[in-house]
């Protein structure tokens, strides 16, 4: 499963992205908004820190304008995943970029039939906001599985890109689910390396090698 980064938080993507297991990054208006900086600056430093896929979000919400935007951010960096919301307008611009080879990743995604819409349209990712699902009460991780079961049915090559992402349990049950992708806040991922029983463990076994008085080098 790629995991991403939901940041527009470029010295912590770059400090975690060194650690080499970042294999892309999704931003979207609220995470722009956040960083305080031009949309095309960020997403410019962004795309030159990782290799993989840049989610840049439109602001437009009717096709001629969401194109016009994709085209415009698309051509910033050739990892420019253009991000488009989960609209018949959206789904229209999608079509287009499809034939004009340009990545799209379909956002806000609520529900299975949208997904299988947007995998109609071409998208080359569907993100599917699992959190927030579960703040309105449903089941976000049903809906991955869901999703999944769609797409292998009817052989859709559209990634799962499992967004919106609250917990490093939500990561492991989207993997189970078979997600393709899971965009993480910074703070999942980090925790991601953790448990109590290995940093315990570590303790000891420092402990017992140092009464060795070896080294190895
Ligand atoms: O950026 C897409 C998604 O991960 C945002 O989800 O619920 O954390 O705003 P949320």
């Amino acid at each position: 499963m790629q995991l991403f980064l939901d940041t527009t938080d470029t010295a912590e993507l770059k400090a975690l992205a060194a650690g080499g297991l970042v294999d892309g990054v999704t931003t979207n208006p609220t995470l722009i908004a956040k960083s305080g900086r031009p949309m095309l600056e960020v997403i410019a430093e962004i795309c030159a820190i990782v290799e993989g896929p840049v989610s840049a979000e439109v602001a437009a919400v009717q096709t001629e304008a969401m194109l016009a935007e994709g085209r415009r951010l698309a051509a910033v960096a050739s990892n420019v995943v253009v991000k488009v919301p989960l609209t018949s307008e959206g789904l229209a611009a999608v079509q287009v970029f499809a034939q004009e080879g340009i990545a799209t990743n379909v956002t806000l995604c609520f529900s299975a039939v949208q997904a299988l819409m947007a995998a109609k349209a071409g998208a080359t990712y569907i993100s599917p906001f699992i959190g927030r699902l579960d703040d309105y009460g449903s089941d976000g991780v049903s809906l991955i599985h869901d999703i999944r079961t769609i797409y292998d049915n009817y052989g859709f090559d559209t990634e799962i890109l499992s967004a919106s992402i609250r917990t490093v349990e939500h990561v492991k049950a989207v993997a189970i689910a078979g997600s393709d992708c899971a965009t993480l806040p910074p703070a999942v991922f980090k925790a991601l390396f953790k448990h109590p029983l290995t940093e315990k463990g570590l303790e000891q076994f420092m402990s017992d090698w140092a009464k060795t008085g070896q080294s190895i080098l």
